[in-house]
């Protein structure tokens, strides 16, 4: 197999989707639409891959600086997919073999089909091959105008004639290459249309009036080419990849009751028999375990759920984890590293931030535990609050084992309350509880008998 070289473009200005962000970074399903195709063409192992960048060159450079392996070649003014083909040629100046040319806004091409693309192009030695679909509506893209068998050219929807514009082979936008030669052909591209650029589809008819071999590969799913151009596409392609995401996990045992209002990203997990009830938003890289039970109005996101796993309405769960058996809401907020031991349960507005929750221990009403870190088997009463905050820094609570916090308590920190320690309703803590210890703050009630006929008195007679 010769060796295998890749360009994306992504230097587009996506003009409509009339937006200031870099088409490409656009997301689909919860995921920017480069990232799909960054993972199809890993599949091909390229021994390089050249990300055309332009419009927004600096959000994409520093979106994408993450990935491994990528260079990036710049197109400034970008006068079309010819002309950005050509701005990555310094990147393949010493390359042989074939290019893999990939639109950064064709995001559900699948590995398969381009496997089959470079193969094809190999056997048949060519010197291009165009990926192609028939689809019923072919409005805005590129047509394959073939004479008898063979492909002749590819004419841009806004230059073809009303005979050509009823052809429903497109052009994909995706491209094998043999590299020698091709970027010499490329520059001899003219921008000789209505929209005054340099088509790289023009190439086909150069090739084939020079008597060079091009082939055609046609994805057998249409919805693969499927380009974004558009707000309306970005969300017809979001539905797409969340139908399939829905499908696969429905036919791996996952109860979905409402598929239609399932919001589940490309990249989560979930376990057998478990349940997700209508309008739930599951995003990131978020596990969930099986027979759990996820409640409508939920968004988990980047988040690991353990088995049997109860989330009841209206919770937000971000950045934590939830072991096994642990129960959550109905309307808790659980964020930035927020872990839940077996068993443990969190109820009604109450706020879990940075802090782990020993098994077998509750906080069920209207709490915020924040920097602390809570044995098994304690119970926190309503309204109790960490004062992790002393206006500069952030300070830890550690609760020990059995311990048991009173209603309306303030512990601020950093405090301790000892193993089995008991803290009376509305203390606020401000010296450590020893284990075993009664903390108590408020003063001895009084109760002044009469005091209310008094009072009303007073306001009958000023
Ligand atoms: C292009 C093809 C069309 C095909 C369609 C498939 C051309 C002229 N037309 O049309 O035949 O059916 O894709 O989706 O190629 N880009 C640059 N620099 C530029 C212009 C574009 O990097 O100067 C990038 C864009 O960011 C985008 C890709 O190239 O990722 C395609 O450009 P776009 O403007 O979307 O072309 P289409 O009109 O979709
Ligand atoms: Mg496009």
């Amino acid at each position: 197999m010769p060796p295998l070289h890749v360009v994306i473009l992504a230097a587009g200005k996506g003009t409509r989707m009339r937006s200031d962000r870099a088409k490409v970074l656009h997301r689909v399903a919860g995921v920017p639409m480069i990232d799909y195709v960054l993972d199809a063409a890993a599949v091909l192992h390229p021994a390089s891959t050249t990300v055309v960048i332009g419009h927004q060159a600096e959000a994409l450079g520093a979106a994408l600086s993450e990935a491994p392996g990528l260079s990036f070649a710049n197109q400034a003014p970008q006068l079309g997919t010819a002309h950005a083909l050509l701005a990555a040629e310094p990147q393949l100046r010493a390359a042989e073999g074939t290019l893999v040319l990939l639109s950064g806004d064709v995001p559900l091409l699948s590995a398969q089909t381009l496997e089959r693309l470079v193969d094809r192009h190999h056997g048949a030695h060519a010197a291009a091959t165009v990926l192609t679909a028939v689809v019923t509506s072919p409005a805005g893209y590129g047509r394959i105008v073939r004479v008898g068998e063979h492909i002749e050219r590819i004419v841009e929807d806004r230059d073809a004639t009303s005979a050509e514009r009823e052809i429903r082979e497109v052009n994909a936008g995706v491209y094998a290459f043999a590299l020698n030669g091709l970027f010499e052909a490329v520059r001899g591209i003219a921008a000789e249309n209505t929209q005054r650029e340099r088509y790289l589809p023009d190439l086909i008819a150069i090739y084939r009036r020079r008597g060079l071999i091009v082939e055609t590969v046609a994805v057998s799913d249409p919805d693969e080419v499927l380009g974004v151009n558009s707000r309306a596409e970005l969300a017809a392609l979001g539905r797409k990849v969340r139908d399939r995401k829905n499908a696969g996990l429905m036919a791996a045992g996952v109860t979905l009751e409402d598929p239609a209002t399932a919001y589940i990203g490309r990249d989560v997990e979930i376990g057998g028999d478990t349940i997700v009830h209508p309008g739930v938003t599951i995003e990131g890289r978020t596990r969930i375990g099986m027979r759990c039970e996820i409640r409508s109005g939920v968004r988990i996101a980047d988040s690991t759920l353990g088995d049997d796993v109860v989330v009841l309405d209206h919770c937000v769960i971000a950045d934590s984890a939830v072991e096994n058996g642990a129960r959550v809401g109905p309307f808790a907020h659980l964020r930035n590293g927020a872990a839940l031991g077996p068993e443990a349960r969190v109820g009604n507005f109450v706020e879990v931030k940075k802090t782990a929750l020993g098994e077998g221990s509750k906080a069920l009403h209207l709490t915020y535990l924040g920097d602390a870190v809570i044995g098994p088997n304690v119970n926190i009463g309503a309204g109790v609050i960490t004062c992790n905050y002393d206006g500069v820094n952030k300070h830890q609570t550690t609760i020990e084992s059995g311990a048991f916090v009173g209603s309306d308590t303030q512990l601020i920190a950093p405090v301790t309350v000892g193993k089995d320690a008991y803290v009376g309703t509305g203390t606020t803590v401000r010296k450590d509880v020893p284990p075993g210890a009664l903390a108590v703050s408020a003063g001895a009630q009084r109760n002044i008998a009469g005091w209310v006929k008094g009072k009303r008195k007073q306001k009958a007679d000023p």
